[in-house]
């Protein structure tokens, strides 16, 4: 069976054109005016995009003693009810497990999945093993990205040389480096130093987590990545420090990524000065949110250029959960959702205030990071042969965000009560339509895990300037007799 999306204005990273999309077997197979299929979807009004890819996600992960609420089922739901059709979830090996033993229990989890979905691979220790079966991750399952906590000191922290250790099997592998940037050691004592002061409420959280240590990790990881000769990806960058870094790194020509998120440009610090302690817990996170100044940081970043991708880092925590940190913000579970609203947010906050065309929206959203994930044009692409998975967007339909009625798993919602003008009238993914008319209709386990390859050409063109400035020995005319 075909399926024909009609009327409306395809909007791509680079073009917006009226045209109509055709659809066969779960890919794009015709794009042009006038086209018939055996379903007929109206697009008349709407945007027709790329789904939104979100490459930061925590569905059912285990951490700080407990496990993150939305799983690979109510994850991928809301997802793709607010537009979304891939998440790219974190695999993450607890100290001294084997980075595949960790892959098994993210296969078992993810079947579960209504959309497409990939994994990025933890680095949380390091020695032999890990550095075995980095080939095997990358050559043999199709994972290429590795993230490496730089905080959460005692738990899933790394130290610089097992840093740079992973970093160069990296670059030697053709994969990517991610860094949370942090410096867990200031932590460690800023948090000590807060409780001691009978500092404990969920407002200590950002204060034990200024702008400063996010800044000095995140320049820390660009150095040691251009030494290690790999390209870095670095995630939840909320503040100037850290962009600042990033901005200099590539207009220096390091192969550097910066990835905001929505709650960050769009929820401000002053959530954690709520009276209410279960408000300002529930949006505890790590890095925090940021005041106004920050926020225009990231803004600027995006319209700029020299932040690349827009996610949620989706890490939805109950209230119950969150009340395991009375008394002690330090154990307050770290996370927040945000699947569901962050094309809704972004479109409302980005795209209907000037700050982002449509086109950009989606460069933001999809393209740029199915590129930097190297699963560009098959994902992030309307295009022939790229697998159909297309958010249909209504710039006119409008909602009040609020928990009663989200997909998500947990009780709250931190962008409750936000006011988004920009939703789906249709989302599909590979062809099947999971949103109509805003009524989801998914399928468990429709969702196919999406393996990629190394060695991207960004990887060939970083490993050939590496080599060729690389230290070489003079070569020299005369030898001085030793001893002389
Ligand atoms: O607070 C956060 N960000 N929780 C999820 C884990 C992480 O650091 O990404
Ligand atoms: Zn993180
Ligand atoms: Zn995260
Ligand atoms: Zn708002």
């Amino acid at each position: 069976m075909t399926t024909v999306i009609k009327n409306g204005t395809v909007v791509t990273a680079d073009l917006s054109w009226k045209a109509d999309v055709l659809i066969d077997g779960g890919k794009i197979v015709e794009i042009g005016d006038n086209l018939k299929g055996d379903e007929t979807l109206d697009a008349t009004g709407c945007y027709v995009m790329p789904g939104g890819i979100d490459p930061h996600t925590h569905l059912e992960m285990p951490f700080m003693g407990t496990y993150s609420s939305d799983d690979f089922d109510s994850g991928t739901r809301a997802a793709l009810s607010g537009g979304t059709t891939m998440v790219v979830d974190f695999a993450l090996p607890s100290p001294g497990q084997g980075l595949l033993d960790a892959l098994q229990m993210w296969d078992n989890k993810s079947t579960r999945a209504h959309c497409d979905y990939s994994f990025h691979m933890a680095v949380t220790w390091w020695g032999e093993q890990v550095f075995n079966e980095m080939k095997t991750v990358i050559e043999d399952r199709g994972i290429t990205t590795f993230k490496h906590f730089m905080a959460y000191k005692g738990a899933l922290m790394v130290q610089d040389d097992e840093m740079f250790a992973s970093f160069k099997r990296l670059a030697e592998l053709g994969g990517i480096a991610m860094v949370h940037a942090e410096n867990g050691d200031v932590v460690a004592e800023l948090q000590a130093k807060l409780m001691a002061e009978g500092n404990t409420g969920p407002e200590a959280h950002a204060y034990s987590r200024p702008p400063q240590v996010e800044g000095e990790a995140a320049n820390r990881a660009i150095m040691i990545a251009d030494m290690a000769g790999v390209p870095l990806y670095i995630v939840h960058v909320s503040c100037e420090e850290a962009h600042e870094a990033i901005r200099r790194a590539r207009q220096q020509g390091k192969r550097v990524w910066g990835e905001p998120l929505i709650q960050h440009l769009t929820l401000d610090d002053s959530e954690y000065m709520n009276k209410d302690w279960d408000h300002a817990a529930r949006r505890v996170m790590s890095p925090p949110f940021r005041n106004a100044k920050h926020q225009e940081s990231l803004w600027a970043g995006l319209m700029s250029g020299s932040l690349s991708v827009v996610a949620t880092d989706h890490c939805a925590f109950t209230t119950e959960q969150k009340r395991y940190g009375v008394g002690d913000f330090t154990k307050i579970p770290n996370g927040t959702g945000g699947l569901e609203d962050r094309m809704p947010m972004l479109w409302t906050h980005g795209v209907a205030t000037g700050r982002l065309t449509p086109e950009e929206f989606v460069a933001v959203t999809s393209t740029n990071i199915a590129k930097v994930l190297n699963c560009y044009p098959r994902k992030g692409a309307i295009r022939v042969g790229s697998d159909a998975d297309i958010v249909v967007w209504d710039p006119e339909k409008e909602k009040t965000i609020t928990a009663a009625k989200q997909v998500s798993a947990i009780d709250y919602n931190v962008f409750e009560g936000h006011k988004v003008k920009g939703l789906p009238r249709f989302t599909l993914t590979r062809g099947h339509v999971a949103v109509l008319d805003g009524e989801l209709r998914s399928r468990e386990g429709h969702g196919q895990f999406v393996a990629r390859k190394g060695a991207t050409p960004t990887n060939r063109a970083l490993s050939t300037w590496k080599e060729l400035t690389a230290p070489r020995p003079v070569e020299r005319t005369g030898i001085p007799a030793s001893g002389v």
